[in-house]
């Protein structure tokens, strides 16, 4: 193969590589309902009607879940600031990790694994999930599980805040969402979240 067609090759295995990541738009860092009033109305909401975030909301609720508020800390603590929880999102086209430095999500696998989720009377019309996945060989499981009630809770006042509802839920199916995300064995799914419109 000649130089220029290697060349193009690679543009394209590059280009086709990145395509389907999704470039988040800046968070909005300010504003939103007073503490005390999206403390007063966090709630856990299971009735959705199915439409997606725009883009601004999207941007804003993953940072608030789990973005970087300083240069090198996040929205949640974390012990020693190991930041041993990762956030993906699932989407009908598929699991995304939240980069937060590159504020982008890295499509990580292709498909509709939404059945993995569980609990489709809930999953099945929210806008989309979280998923909280902790890294054993960061820190410890209790440390993780720690993390991400944080970053749960996080997400809960920012829907609050925002007008939109949210469930942090137990009830997934843990083997499945851990084989359809290829997980390793050093990473947990702890937890979900379903977030989206309430009917
Ligand atoms: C660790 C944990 C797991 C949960 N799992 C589920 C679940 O699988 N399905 C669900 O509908 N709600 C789930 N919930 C939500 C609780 O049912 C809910 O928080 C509780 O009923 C209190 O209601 P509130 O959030 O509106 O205050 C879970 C909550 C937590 C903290």
């Amino acid at each position: 193969m000649n130089k220029g067609l290697l060349l193009i090759v690679l543009l394209c295995s590059f280009i086709f590589a990145t395509a389907q990541d999704i470039q988040l738009v800046t968070p909005t860092r300010t504003g939103g309902k007073p503490l005390m009033d999206a403390l007063n109305e966090r709630q856990s909401n299971r009735n959705f009607v199915k439409k997606d975030l725009p883009a601004q909301t999207l941007s804003d609720m993953l940072w608030a879940a789990y973005g970087f508020n300083r240069e090198d800390k996040r929205t949640v603590p974390s012990s020693q600031n190991r930041q041993e929880l990762d956030v993906y999102v699932m989407l009908s086209t598929g699991i995304y990790f939240y980069d937060a430095k590159e504020n982008k999500l890295i499509m990580k696998q292709k498909g509709d694994f939404c059945a993995a989720l569980g609990q489709p009377n809930i999953t099945g019309s929210a806008a989309l999930s979280l998923i909280y996945v902790i890294n054993l060989d960061k820190n410890s499981r209790d440390a993780g599980l720690i993390a991400a009630g944080f970053s749960v809770q996080n997400v809960y006042l920012y829907c609050a805040s925002a007008g939109l509802g949210a469930v942090a839920r137990g009830s997934f199916k843990r083997p499945d969402l851990q084989n359809v995300m290829k997980l390793t064995d050093k990473q947990e799914v702890v937890l979900t979240q379903a977030v989206g419109y309430i009917k």
